[in-house]
């Protein structure tokens, strides 16, 4: 099955109900009930699906900070239900915290004490999981550590020097992962050094999400289908906003983090008639940045990218997501590209350019590994947990079990995991607790080396691909391993890392 996005071979009738919602997504999604400010306002563009980007660029709002005591970070994060009026006729329910989707973003710094109060106002059991970052196992939101609805938690961790990046936070409940993040609960957690080789350069996070609307405007369930290859949605949102626009005076040089916090859509990000650098990626800084025509986006994953806008006056630049075939049996998803924003310069001079350090940071190789852990990849037809449709996705030929554990290994122990995808689908691999880097690629019985060392948490492992990565994980407990398509997660593609003293 070819799915088609924004395309003009769409049938007349989604047309003409996908027309309807490009005219109105102009504010990000911000709940009309949340008493967040100006939110029950809908502005009106004459955006088409073909003429992207007439909305303008939304930063997302930072969560304000209530601690009283310098070096920590204190606020309550809300999980609800909230209306929002985003297309003409009806309101659209999503899943948000603190009224908004995406979440607030926290902006913290390496030091900081961080105390988040959770509240969870939705009407099922829910967790905080704080993607990537270094918290003790009973404060990172694991699905054996539910907060029943109605519940509250306090998440307490302290962010170790080193720690800067881009994370995120999202639900981990026990196989309603994937439901709670598509209804709209996922938000973005920077982590600032003390001091930034690129301070100086004006910066803009970006959260990718899609989302997926019925014709009465409501988020649809996950189809038998979903359940099987991960779901994508039909409208491509950043900050909220769909196909945003950044004006900038010409030559400007920005600084971009990129969060795909999408269920399954791999985003292949190019951006028309420019190069990226990147400078960065799930776990901060790489050594040197890297100049390339494209990067590759899993989902889950983040990157830091140094853009230098055209020095042209008066032009307008898409980034898009290219078409990419992740696999699927059966099915051959997203072979389209689409449209995330748009880069426009406004008239005037170029800006001057800004000259990068050579070296951003270091980026230590890990020692030698006590052990490999293996951990294979596989699906299976037939009658799984996703229904009819759904098969069995499996590590090391198991479904997840929340009471067994199915590695073990040591605190400060260098291990390689050799992740053996045999399936016929990418799926993106995510190991909680710490970052870890990318050794080598195998596929079709060649090895590749990594190119330059990375701090990740994910890692994509195309299909029939083995990928060994060096990791060490620093606190003792139990710590969850899992597939990144969050249906494939839900669907039992998890295990449980027990880290001993
Ligand atoms: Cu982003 Cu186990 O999660
Ligand atoms: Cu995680
Ligand atoms: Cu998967």
């Amino acid at each position: 099955m070819k799915k088609r996005l924004y395309s003009s071979n769409t049938p007349p009738s989604r047309r003409v109900f996908m027309a309807g919602l490009a005219s109105t997504w102009a504010l990000p999604i911000v709940g009309c009930g949340g008493g967040s400010a100006g939110s029950a306002t809908i502005a009106v563009s004459s955006t088409t699906i073909t003429a992207p980007g007439k909305n303008t660029f939304r930063a997302p709002t930072s969560l304000a900070n209530t601690a009283t005591v310098p070096q920590s970070f204190s606020a309550t994060l809300a999980a609800k239900a909230t209306s929002v009026q985003l297309a003409t006729g009806a309101a659209t329910t999503v899943w948000a915290y603190n009224g908004m989707s995406p979440g607030p973003l926290i902006d913290v710094q390496e030091g900081d004490t961080v105390s988040i109060v959770f509240n969870n106002q939705l009407a099922q059991e829910s967790t905080i999981h704080w993607h990537g970052l270094p918290v003790p196992p009973d404060q990172d939101g694991n699905p054996m550590d539910a907060v029943p609805p109605g519940g509250s938690k306090t998440y307490t961790f302290t962010l170790p020097k080193g720690s800067a990046g881009t994370y995120w936070y999202h639900p981990h409940p026990h196989m309603t992962t994937h439901q709670q993040v598509y209804m709209g609960l996922a938000g973005c957690f920077v982590v600032r050094p003390l001091v930034d080789p690129l301070a100086g350069i004006p910066e803009r996070v970006m959260v990718v999400s899609d989302l997926r609307l019925d014709v009465n405007n409501q988020i649809t369930a996950n189809t038998p289908m979903d359940a099987r290859i991960g779901r994508e949605g039909n409208q491509l949102l950043v900050n909220g906003v769909r196909m945003p626009d950044i004006a900038v005076q010409p030559g400007t040089t920005e600084r971009w983090r990129i969060l795909n916090a999408t269920n399954a859509r791999y985003l292949r990000l190019a951006l028309q008639g420019h190069t990226l650098n990147v400078v960065g990626h799930d776990g901060g800084l790489i050594e040197q940045a890297q100049i390339v025509t494209e990067t590759l986006l899993a989902p889950a994953q983040r990157v830091e990218l140094i853009v230098q806008a055209s020095a042209q006056a008066n032009q307008s630049f898409a980034l898009r997501a290219l078409a990419y075939d992740r696999g699927a049996m059966m099915a051959s998803v997203q072979v389209d590209d689409v449209p995330v924003l748009t880069l426009s310069t406004t008239g005037g001079a170029a800006a001057s350019a800004v000259a990068l350090p050579p070296v951003l940071r270091s980026v230590a190789a890990l020692g030698n590994p006590a052990r490999t852990q293996s951990v294979l990849l596989t699906e299976s037809m037939g009658p799984g947990m996703g229904g009819a449709m759904g098969g069995q996705f499996l590590i090391n030929n198991k479904s997840f079990d929340p009471n067994r554990v199915d590695l073990v290994s040591r605190v400060n122990d260098v291990e390689d995991w050799l992740i053996d995808n045999q399936s016929a689908m990418d799926h993106p691999f995510h190991i909680h607790g710490t970052q870890f880097q990318v050794v080598s690629r195998t596929t079709g019985g060649i090895t590749t080396n990594a190119p330059y060392r990375a701090w990740v948490d994910v890692v994509n492992t195309r299909a029939r691909e083995a990928v060994r990565v060096r990791i060490q994980q620093t606190m003792p407990g139990k710590r969850m391993f899992h597939c990144h398509i969050l249906e494939h997660e839900d669907a039992g593609m998890m295990g449980i890392l027990d880290v001993l003293a």
